[in-house]
């Protein structure tokens, strides 16, 4: 059962963009609608524009003469639940129509227990313990009165300049799909009218994440192909998935804000996929469309958003203050009104909150163990092995010493990571915690920070960390970001180490001992010397209150790491942005570049090799996309994709065998990536198509068979039609983006 939801959200995530049935069809979605008329019809045209109004509450007494005249809809950032059942009691026994209220919550990684960042969540390549993370936050959220979170963030993100890659999937449009949906189901549970359910949210709609330069709200020039085939289809997916909502974006592209965007409003979202949960905009997104300088007053952008497609105003109070006159003048009109009024009564009705409005407290669910076992897994399955020579780990019960240095060791608020409203850093276990407690009976542990946060520039710790280091066997460095040098509006224009992070690096590496270096951060860092100078690198997008077990049992080789970077790391800032899925040039680099010191003094023009890649930073990132070593080592064989021709509506059916070649069990992601080597535009050098997680134990083999329909290699072409180009293509099989075992093939 499970493992066909799985595959089912997977065979969702192939964006065929066939329409998506509403549940009009079924006897509830006919009932539901009937009462969604019913009570439009009773509503006058103030009590409509009351429920698209959504308030951050501030003065209790204010808010509840609001929501008593019939003026607010939802309301956000409550979330104790006696004030919240004390604010819909007020709506729902108060207000002339008894109209409960949508009580919003950013819930993004967790509520209480505190999940891996989504980017972490995305390098588990995991959907089942995604799905499992999102219900446990639902479940803890809802307890408090919570039943609307802004989540999934399904932005696509190639640039870790933006701080709000920490929210994302990263940079793959497949892959975001997979983990999008995977959180809207376990979000939502099985049905929204279950009490511990939260109706999700799919956002920003559309192309945030394009940000130009990568600085958080800028700007975004994504042309109508590259937003189909890039940026759209995760949305596509949350559609498929049942998302109960849309968020639009602070973005405008190529002119046009997001909250004003007709096009992908109406006709993408609404006409073409059938969309019929209901669309909110951002924080003020409506009112600062002013600021834009699209819009000249609140007037004119409540017209705009509304007309556009927008059900929801996110705490600007542009429609409530101005709507009414709008529809008096015909700027907009009644129909206008009424269908976002029907978009927000379908979601309350689908909610159950007209039975059910108030808190159901009955148990106790926060930080509970089952909770935390599944943020352990979920953190230890989200943590990469990027180097690892001569095997420094794992470490053994009799490594003797080890010295702990480093600001991240034991920085418990700052492991959580961005979007962390409600989650305390005292129930957060960091990895000097978890170091001390697990194995502090079976090595001795020195802790010597060396520096007391990630910005911190002072040396004056260095040497007690070096003089600490002398005396151990082994090193191990914890750095990193704090919490807040990532998430929204915290972008960065050096995404290397901060402080004197990497100071304290060269300072330990020179004492000549074994030196892990453990990086818990919220993007991929340049961190091409630290690598470099380390003998082995854990990677941890901020991993949440568990991060310091799972980070301790990957050590000691308990957990053998599994995790796959979701997004590419690069070798030097200028190469961002900087990604796997980038469009064949027509001249591509190749192995025999010159690099910027082999290039003779008076070189001819040419002799350099006319080619695209960057002199100084040659052809590679540091690590690609769905790159991540484990202690065990996995062999490829026998590939068997049959040769010959495909038909368009077929299936490339195949399998590969996977032997787990090496001295410890483990776990292997299987990795298909696809290229069409010539369409009617360019294509990407390689997509993602699929994935699985295996695994096996020490010395054992498996044929794993992937079975992907054609129809997935679809794109938006010239003619801007969605399809299948017939013509030859190629197929990978492996452990990352960079390499695996291929074959040809051909579609007709
Ligand atoms: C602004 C952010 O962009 C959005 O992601 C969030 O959900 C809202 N604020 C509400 O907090």
């Amino acid at each position: 059962m499970r493992k066909n939801r799985i595959l089912a959200a997977m065979a969702m995530a192939a964006m065929t963009f066939v329409s998506c049935s509403t549940d009009y069809e079924t006897k509830a979605g006919r009932e539901t609608e009937r009462k969604v008329e019913d009570l439009l019809g009773k509503m006058t045209l103030e009590e409509k524009i009351g429920q698209m109004n959504q308030l951050s509450p501030w003065d209790f007494g204010e808010l509840a003469a609001k929501v008593r005249n019939g003026e607010v809809g939802s309301i956000l950032n409550y979330t104790d639940p006696e004030l919240v059942d004390s604010i819909q009691r007020i709506a729902v026994e108060e207000s002339r129509l008894g109209i409960p209220l949508l009580v919003a919550r950013d819930v993004v990684h967790g509520y209480k227990t505190i999940l891996p960042i989504p980017l972490g969540q995305a390098a588990t390549f995991n959907p089942e313990i995604v799905e499992k993370g999102a219900r446990m936050a639902a479940t803890e959220a809802s307890s408090d009165g919570v039943r609307w979170t802004f989540a999934p963030m399904i932005d696509i993100a190639r640039d870790p300049r933006w701080g709000r890659i920490a929210e994302s999937c990263g940079e793959d449009p497949y892959l975001t799909s997979v983990m999008g949906a995977a959180m809207i189901r376990g979000f939502q549970g099985d049905s929204l009218s279950d009490p511990s359910s939260l109706a999700a949210c799919a956002k920003h709609f559309v192309a945030y994440g394009a940000a130009e330069g990568g600085r958080d709200y800028n700007s975004t020039y994504i042309p109508e192909r590259l937003l189909r085939n890039v940026y759209l289809p995760p949305f596509k997916s949350a559609v498929d998935a049942g998302c109960a909502s849309f968020m639009t974006s602070f973005n405008d592209n190529d002119g046009v804000p997001s909250t004003a965007n007709s096009f992908v409003l109406r006709n993408i979202l609404r006409d073409e996929w059938k969309f019929d949960g209901m669309v909110v905009s951002d924080w003020t997104s409506i009112s600062e469309m002013i600021v834009h300088g699209f819009c000249t007053d609140a007037t004119d952008a409540a017209e705009k958003a509304v007309n556009a497609g927008v059900d929801m105003d996110m705490v600007s109070e542009a429609y409530i203050n101005h709507l009414a006159a709008s529809v008096k003048e015909g700027n907009v009109s009644m129909n206008t009104i009424d269908d976002a009024v029907r978009n927000i009564l379908r979601l309350k009705f689908r909610l159950g909150l007209f039975e059910s409005p108030y808190v159901s407290t009955s148990q106790e669910v926060k930080y509970c163990d089952e909770h935390l076992e599944i943020a352990r897994k979920a953190a230890e399955q989200s943590v990469i092995l990027l180097k690892n020579s001569q095997e420094t780990l794992p470490l053994s019960d009799r490594t003797g010493t080890i010295a702990v240095a480093g600001p991240m060791a034991d920085a418990p608020y700052e492991q959580l990571g961005t979007w962390v409203f409600d989650g305390e850093k005292s129930y957060t276990q960091t990895p000097l915690e978890a170091l001390r407690a697990l194995y502090g009976d079976k090595v001795d542990i020195i802790y010597e920070p060396g520096l007391c946060y990630s910005r911190d520039k002072s040396m004056s710790g260095i040497a007690k960390a070096v003089a600490a280091a002398g005396k151990a066997d082994v090193i191990i460095a914890f750095l990193g970001e704090e919490a807040i040098l990532s998430g929204e509006a915290h972008s960065l224009a050096n995404v290397e180490l901060q402080g004197a992070q990497t100071e304290l690096l060269r300072a330990l590496s020179k004492t000549g001992k074994p030196l892990v270096t453990v990086i818990m951060a919220g993007r991929p860092l340049v961190i091409t010397e630290e690598a470099e100078i380390s003998d082995a690198v854990l990677y941890s997008f901020h991993p949440g209150t568990m991060g310091g077990p799972a980070i301790a049992d990957i050590l000691f080789g308990k957990v053998n790491p599994s995790g796959k970077t979701p997004v590419t790391f690069p070798r030097m800032l200028g190469q961002i942005p900087v990604y796997y899925a980038q469009n064949q040039t027509g001249r591509p680099a190749n192995a025999e570049e010159m690099l910027i010191e082999e290039i003779p003094v008076e070189a001819g023009q040419t002799s350099v090799g006319c080619r695209s890649f960057y002199l100084d930073a040659g052809t590679s990132p540091l690590f690609p996309f769905g790159y991540g070593l484990s202690y065990t080592s996995f062999e490829y064989s026998g590939l068997d994709l049959p040769a010959g021709s495909i038909p368009r509506d077929g299936e490339l059916t195949f399998s590969v065998n996977l032997k787990n070649a090496g001295k410890h069990d483990g776990t292997e992601i299987v990795q298909v990536y696809v290229q069409d080597k010539a369409g009617s535009v360019t294509r990407p050098v390689k997509e993602l198509k699929a994935f699985q997680r295996i695994f096996l134990k020490k010395g054992e083999s498996r044929r794993v068979s992937f079975s992907v329909p054609v129809s997935e290699l679809a794109f938006w072409g010239y003619d801007m039609k969605y399809g299948v180009d017939p013509g030859d293509f190629t197929l990978w099989v492996g452990t990352s983006s960079a390499n695996g075992l291929s074959a040809d093939f051909n579609v007709y």
